[in-house]
């Protein structure tokens, strides 16, 4: 039978709650996160673990039919993809974010600093817009320790607790973007699928009333 192909963060913050709402909408999956692709038993779906950045490519690409994913991984690196829902959970933002005891004016403070980043397409952007300069230093994490090290005057990295900032004498001073999970399609996605995504956000959005 054929099965809708879906991509779900393989390990983070967005894993668990990914996999609660299939839950919630009664899907059995087979087994947990220790395989890279798994089966629903009682809907015809196929879940694959994949790293968040390269989702957007194996969508455009058609690798698999939809995704879960932080809307601001889709804005990064694929704000061409569509949104057919919304998902309530994972909510953080954007943030630039500079040492505590850095007196802070404006964003054109940011002339001429040295950033550091996981999201140098939405900062560009951003600073563009702004008519600032910048000097971007693309890191993959822990990107709140580069002010520490010397590596940056100020960082834009994801806010959710804000925790992170504040063990890492950062505080936040501009916000970029606002985000939460979405539910994603692929172009490519054929008639046949389209149906079963249908059926599914059907349930979905049943669970998220049921939430609200
Ligand atoms: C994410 C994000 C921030 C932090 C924000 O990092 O990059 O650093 O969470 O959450 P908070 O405001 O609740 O502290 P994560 O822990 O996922 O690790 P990574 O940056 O190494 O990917
Ligand atoms: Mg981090």
């Amino acid at each position: 039978m054929n099965k809708i192909k879906i991509a779900v963060q393989k390990s983070g913050r967005l894993n668990d709650d990914s996999l609660r709402l299939l839950k919630d909408c009664g899907i059995s999956i087979d087994n947990g996160k220790d395989q890279l692709k798994a089966s629903s038993t009682n809907f015809p779906l196929e879940v694959f673990y994949l790293r968040n950045g390269d989702i957007p490519q194996y969508l455009r690409d058609g690798v698999v039919d939809i995704a879960i994913l932080g809307e601001n991984t889709l804005i990064e690196k694929g704000d061409e993809l569509e949104i057919v829902e919304r998902l309530g959970f994972s909510k953080c933002r954007l943030s630039l974010a500079i040492p505590k005891n850095v007196k802070y004016g404006n964003v054109q403070d940011f002339e001429e600093k040295r950033i550091a980043t996981s999201y140098p397409n939405t900062v560009k952007k951003f600073l563009a817009e702004k008519g600032i300069k910048a000097d971007l230093h693309i890191i993959n994490g822990s990107v709140e320790i580069a002010p520490n090290i010397g590596l940056a005057d100020g960082i834009c990295d994801l806010v959710s607790s804000g925790s992170t900032l504040f063990k890492n004498n950062l505080k936040e001073v501009e916000v970029i973007l606002k985000s939460e999970a979405v539910l994603t399609v692929s172009p490519k996605i054929s008639g046949e699928n389209r149906s079963i995504l249908e059926k599914l956000q059907f349930r979905i959005e049943s669970v998220l009333k049921g939430r609200r």
